[in-house]
């Protein structure tokens, strides 16, 4: 393996000109070609600097072979392109959803076995500082059981996503952070969704998810909010610890009660309030480092690519239960994959 990978990203919308920008000063990686159809995008990415720019994926992975790729194209051609950049032997990161179907991510996870290559998903949250911190302080037991996990993924309608509803572009970031942070599986979900603004898909969405072991999951996530917030609590027994997923911030309030008792929840009091200093950093930074330092150590993936497939499982089953009205059992929506 190289001391310095060479590196492509294809698809040079709002999110893979982020990739490329961050691609072309990430040490022990040299930016070798960005691919896009428009070329307006493809001589904004190359900026300038020793990058080939290329409108077709098949040319650049022939011309400037890759040892990885970053998929940042719209999500119904996760497949098909991640396809071609497996085929051509390089890593793959797939931006989230893995895919816009299980079935399709399925064939992706099965390709990259076959022809030995690491597949990751984008789910970008998990290199979120604040969510490392949280993570760890859950993993220490700070605040023992967890009884509840709320997300809230608001803000306004992104007219450039044309090709799948709020549910499957944004609630997989939380339900990875939530399976993440948890280590839990989500056995069963309920959700209502509804759509406003002139869209074959649905951009309000509420859902609850049932944790194996009892945790209760709730996702509160739309494109109808004039602001927006990426906000995540996780409700404990021994406090509550909340998350800004765009400041990167971390608050715990104690639970005062619990501190003189250890077990089940007896009483809740107000105690006090302790704001953790975080280390600000660019999560999809964090994440393009640990893909490469993930390729030089010969794996495994940091986000594997079951991960990214019982995201979109959940999500699939929080559609379904939207339009069943019924809650929908998650298992054998992933067992048929
Ligand atoms: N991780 C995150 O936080 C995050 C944020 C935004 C988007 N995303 C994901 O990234 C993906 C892209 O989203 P976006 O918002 O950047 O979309 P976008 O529409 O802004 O950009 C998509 C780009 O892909 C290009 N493209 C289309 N077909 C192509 C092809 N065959 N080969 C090469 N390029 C092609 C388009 O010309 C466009 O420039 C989606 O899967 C989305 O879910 C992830």
């Amino acid at each position: 393996m190289p001391t310095v990978l060479r590196a492509a990203v294809i698809g040079l919308g709002s999110m893979g000109a982020n990739h490329a920008r961050v691609l072309s000063d990430t040490p022990g990686v040299e930016l070798a070609g960005v691919a896009d159809p428009d070329p307006e995008r493809v001589q904004k990415a190359v900026g300038g600097r020793p990058v080939a720019g290329f409108a077709g994926v098949a040319e650049l992975l022939a011309e400037t072979r890759p040892d990885f790729v970053s998929i940042v194209v719209p999500t119904g051609l996760h497949e098909s392109v991640a396809l071609q950049a497996i085929e051509a032997g390089a890593h793959v990161l797939v931006e989230k959803p893995i895919a816009a179907t299980l079935d399709a991510a399925a064939r992706l996870a099965r390709a990259a076995e076959k022809r030995g290559v690491i597949l990751t998903v984008g789910h970008i949250e998990r290199f979120n500082p604040a969510i490392r911190e949280l993570k760890a302080r859950l993993d220490a037991g700070q605040g023992g059981r967890v009884i509840q996990v709320r997300a809230r993924r608001v803000g306004p309608f992104p007219h450039r996503i044309r090709d799948v509803g709020v549910i499957h572009d944004l609630a997989p970031h939380d339900i990875d952070i939530m399976r993440y942070l948890l280590a839990a599986d989500v056995e069963r979900v309920f959700a209502e969704a509804r759509r406003h603004i002139n869209t074959a898909n649905e951009d309000l969405f509420a859902g609850s998810l049932r944790f194996a072991g009892g945790a209760m999951g709730l996702l509160d996530i739309n494109w109808l909010t004039p602001m927006k917030e990426r906000s995540l609590t996780v409700l404990c027994e021994k406090g509550m610890f909340v998350a800004d997923y765009a400041a990167q911030s971390l608050v715990f309030y104690e639970n005062y009660a619990a501190a003189a008792r250890e077990g089940a929840i007896a009483s809740v009091t107000e105690g006090p309030m302790t704001r953790y200093p975080i280390a600000n950093r660019e999560p999809l930074r964090v994440e393009l480092e640990a893909f490469r330092d993930a390729i030089l150590a010969g794996g495994p993936a940091p986000v594997s690519a079951a991960d990214g497939m019982a995201a979109l499982a959940i999500a699939e089953a929080l559609v379904q239960s939207s339009r069943e009205d019924r809650p929908i059992a998650v298992a054998p929506i992933l067992a048929e994959a």
